[in-house]
């Protein structure tokens, strides 16, 4: 069994954060969302993992390396022609997989549980290809299966205006060979991209078997800004308590699973409550940090309230406003405006930035 996940395409529902950064980097719980995948593959035991990659990035070479960390090897997948659909991601990948069978992952998607009893449904029925499902409440948004009354699923419309079931289908998929012939015989779709719901209609149509298992546990699709502060509260649910290698002044509290990075300081009367992830070399002084918030590398919190929010590296927040569900990008600065004058709010800000003041 390999793995195939996908960390191409422009993100455009994440800007401007993801103008300078590759979506499936965005941290979760300070970590690159992509390395999430990585472990669901390392734990099922998935030894060659795929990478797929828009032409000329570095980035995520950079992030992942060669796969030592996970005890596997990944081969870096460049998409030719650019961003053309899930399907052309399966497409261009045929030499990587040959013949094996194989688990193809978004790199955006979330779970909490593992992958194992994907793959093991997936040979124990002798399946050519395995849908992972989940239970949602705006299934049009999505793949969505249509089941008959013997529990099979008869169609895959991709976001159906009138959806025939409560489920979408998740980026998590696992495929023998068979759909090598189905990537190759789709025509683009309206939006010109080869969807991955025309191959899997192209699988039942030509009789092969195509089963599903419910994701009863936790899922999300990063797409959009709400999605990544979803998807970072669950996995900060998860994290341990482990506060070695900081500093803190006498009257700091630091309250529940609340995980620091070496050489960070907490000063003066700071309050953490967790769950909340800080990184390496951060500064936090005179602040309260809320549940569910994650804190990037050598960023500097100085009199300010920051709750439900993830603060990439090198940020700077001194101010006394709350700052809830945020996401502040690398480096940005989030000042008190009284602190240089004229007063006023003074804003340097990029393209599709949301600012609510
Ligand atoms: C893609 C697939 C869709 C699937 C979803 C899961 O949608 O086309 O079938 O349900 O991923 O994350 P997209 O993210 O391209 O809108």
């Amino acid at each position: 069994m390999k793995g195939l996940i996908a960390a191409g395409g422009h993100g455009s529902r994440l800007r401007p954060i993801t103008f300078t950064l590759n979506k499936h980097l965005i941290p979760l719980a300070n970590r690159p969302m992509i390395f999430h995948a990585l472990d669901k593959m390392a734990e099922a035991g998935i030894k060659e993992v795929g990478i797929n990659i828009n032409p000329g990035d570095k980035s995520i070479e950079a992030a992942c390396g060669d796969g030592k960390k996970w005890k596997m090897k990944i081969t870096y997948l460049e998409q030719k022609g650019g961003a053309l659909g899930l399907a052309h991601i399966v497409k261009n990948a045929e030499k990587f997989i040959k013949k094996d069978d194989f688990v193809f992952y978004l790199g955006d998607n979330i779970i909490l549980g593992g992958i194992k009893r994907f793959i093991s449904k997936f040979e124990k029925e002798k399946l050519d290809c395995l849908l992972a499902l989940s239970r949602v409440p705006d299934p049009e948004r999505f793949g969505v299966p249509e089941i008959d009354d013997n529990g099979r699923i008869i169609r895959v419309v991709e976001k159906p205006s009138n959806p025939k079931s409560p489920f979408a289908v998740t980026g998590i998929y696992v495929y023998d060979n068979k759909i090598f012939e189905a990537v190759k015989n789709l025509k683009p779709s309206p939006r010109g991209e080869l969807e991955i719901s025309d191959a899997h209609q192209y699988l039942i149509d030509h009789g092969y078997k195509v089963g599903y298992e419910e994701i009863t546990g936790w899922w999300k699709d990063t797409g959009k800004p709400g999605d990544l502060l979803e998807g970072n509260q669950l996995l900060l649910s998860d994290i341990q308590r482990d506060l070695d290698g900081v500093t803190s002044d006498p009257y700091v509290q630091i309250q529940g699973k609340v995980n620091i990075g070496k050489n960070s300081k907490i000063l003066g009367r700071s309050y953490i409550r967790g769950p909340v992830t800080i990184g390496e070399g951060v500064i936090i002084r005179d602040s309260y940090v809320g549940p569910f918030t994650s804190i990037g590398n050598k960023t500097e919190i100085s009199g300010a309230e920051v709750e439900h929010s993830i603060i990439l590296d090198e940020a700077d927040i001194t101010c006394k406003k709350r700052i809830v569900d945020s996401i502040v990008g690398l480096n940005a600065t989030v000042s008190d405006a009284h602190a240089t004058l004229p007063s006023g709010n003074r804003l340097i800000i990029g393209e599709n930035s949301i600012v609510e003041l």
